[in-house]
């Protein structure tokens, strides 16, 4: 598939979530509990706009980001602001965070969540990951969670990613990741692709495109199974069913192909 297709696909299907996220009154109970799953605090949620939380990352990135007073924040794919809502606490009024979104929706979703609770130490611009609308050299840290996997330039992120940080800037991201190759029948279906599988890489290449970047010293922080209460039995089918012996199995062979991973990565100082 195409860049241009993927993106129109991703938009479009976020776009849809964005317009439910921003319709209902907020709490949803289901994204919460979603969120606390992957590593955020009651406290920390609720220290954020609830109408922020939609349950769609797949790690905590600001648990690993060391926030300090003070710094300026880049967000990659900020959805409702959730992470820029939470790392706009740690940084206080001198610091920033600016979240970039493709999604005309998902912007006017985190725009209104800051107006309405009057936060103002944020920002939130329309744009590409690939080609951030961000200076170069003007970042301290950049986070995302659950994004780049769905570009389809991934090293094109990262490079800019390394334009925008200072010297001496980090990376600290949450994302999903390949063991071992998905299966076509998965790779091609346009519902894994926006729900952040279908286009995720192996984590061996991952890594090698933060390092092609420029980036040092990667680290992975954390690294667990995804899809741990798996049983949707339509996914399970795509999966290849018929190539294994029983759901176990092939529960376990899934669990044991898609990680969620955080990881963190410095611009050199010079
Ligand atoms: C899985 S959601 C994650 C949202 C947010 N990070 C969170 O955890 O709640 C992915 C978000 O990334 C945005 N996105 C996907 N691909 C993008 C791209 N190439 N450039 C900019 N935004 C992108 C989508 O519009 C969507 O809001």
């Amino acid at each position: 598939m195409e860049a241009k297709e993927v993106k129109k696909i991703v938009r479009k299907s976020y776009a849809k979530v964005a317009r439910k996220g921003s319709s209902c009154c907020g709490g949803d109970a289901k994204a919460e509990n979603i969120s606390k799953a992957i590593g955020y605090t009651k406290l920390e949620l609720d220290s954020i706009p609830e109408e922020a939380i939609l349950g769609l990352g797949c790690g905590n990135p600001t648990a690993i980001a060391s926030l300090q007073e003070g710094e300026i924040v880049v967000d990659l794919g900020s959805g409702g602001g959730l992470d820029v809502f939470l790392a706009a606490t740690k940084i206080g009024p001198t610091g920033k965070a600016i979240g970039i979104d493709m999604t005309p929706d998902m912007i006017d979703l985190a725009r209104d969540n800051a107006k309405k609770n009057n936060i103002t130490n944020v920002e939130f611009r329309l744009g590409e990951i690939e080609n951030l609308p961000v200076a170069d050299n003007s970042a301290d840290i950049i986070i995302s969670n659950c994004v780049i996997n769905l570009s389809p330039e991934k090293l094109k992120v990262f490079q800019e990613s390394f334009r925008v940080l200072k010297p001496g800037g980090r990376l600290a991201i949450s994302d999903l990741v390949l063991l071992r190759p998905l299966p076509e029948s998965v790779r091609k279906n346009e519902k894994y692709l926006a729900g952040c599988i279908a286009g995720a890489e192996l984590k061996n290449k991952y890594v090698d495109f933060i390092e092609e970047a420029g980036f040092q010293d990667v680290q992975i922080a954390t690294e667990e199974g995804y899809l741990e209460d798996f049983d949707d039995e339509e996914i399970l089918e795509d999966f290849g069913a018929e190539e294994f012996d029983n759901l176990e199995e092939e529960k376990e062979y899934i669990r044991k192909s898609i990680q969620s991973i955080t990881i963190t990565a410095y611009k050199p100082k010079k």
